[in-house]
């Protein structure tokens, strides 16, 4: 059996599966990752860049990066978050817990969604707090201002805010509930996030899921918590497990 089997296998007998994604998913549509060797973070400083207290200080500055990643908004989905959208339609993907704010599972046709890092499509204002669809925002402006004066930042999480509450319980019950989770396209460099495959594993008293990545090269979960690791691209591992499953499904 190799392991595009092995998975096929386990999501068929699982009660529930999740996929919990990373930017790796969306490279194939053409938006950047984080950590890869073009990644944005080899381009922008971590710390001035992606800190809440750098946006803070200097909100202009950090917007000239803020700029570049909402090119994210003209992305289109690709056929790995089309192959999530489908095994959720076949009813056997409970929900997709994503680190991405590029709307692209919902676009691919998801409809559990749980955006565990907010959603860059929109903006809020850090004065009134009122949230404005990006695509009708001025954003060339340095900084970018809601009407009553505060600056708008992007309705995603910096490093040094919290995950929204109502993300953060979901993500974490199907994490500790899952019997299995798909974990695509993410280094689990970042923490909470990062916590969620291990909560499939360290369960006291209840049965242990099973955690499948599917990433292109190794990672911290790899040979550790992660039970197997196929390596790939998300948008050709994603489809052949589908393909799989329907040829499993017809014999
Ligand atoms: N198929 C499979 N894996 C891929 C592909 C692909 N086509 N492209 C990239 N990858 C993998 C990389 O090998 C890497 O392990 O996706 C992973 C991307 O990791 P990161 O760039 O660290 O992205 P992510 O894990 O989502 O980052 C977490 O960090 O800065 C923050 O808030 C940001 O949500 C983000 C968080």
């Amino acid at each position: 059996m190799n392991l595009i089997q092995r998975a096929v296998r386990d999501i068929l007998t699982a009660d529930t599966a999740v996929a919990f994604t990373g930017a790796g998913i969306s490279t194939e549509s053409g938006i950047p990752d984080f950590r890869s060797r073009n990644g944005l973070w080899s381009r922008y400083d971590i710390y001035e860049y992606g800190h809440i207290d750098s946006f803070r200080r200097d909100p202009a500055k950090v917007w000239n990066m803020l700029r570049e990643m909402l090119s994210l908004l003209e992305a289109r989905p690709n056929p790995a978050h089309h192959a999530l959208a489908e095994l959720e339609d076949m009813g056997l993907l409970e929900a997709v817990v994503t680190q991405n704010v590029d709307s692209l599972h919902q676009a691919a046709g998801s409809r559990r969604v749980v955006e565990f890092h907010g959603n860059f499509g929109r903006l809020m204002c850090t004065g009134c707090g009122r949230r404005f669809d990006v695509r009708e925002v001025d954003i060339t402006a340095a900084p970018p201002c809601c009407p009553c004066g505060g600056v708008l930042k992007p309705d995603g999480v910096f490093f040094g805010e919290p995950i929204p509450p109502e993300a953060y319980r979901d993500a974490v019950s199907l994490a500790a509930s899952c019997d299995v989770m798909l974990v695509i396209g993410t280094s689990a460099a970042v923490a909470p996030a990062s916590q969620l495959p291990h909560l499939v594993k360290e369960r006291s008293g209840r049965r242990q899921g099973t955690v499948i990545e599917i990433n292109r090269q190794p990672t911290a979960l790899t040979d550790s918590v992660a039970d197997y690791t196929i390596q790939g691209k998300a948008g050709e591992v994603l489809p052949r497990i589908v393909e799989e499953i329907k040829a499993t499904r017809q014999r």
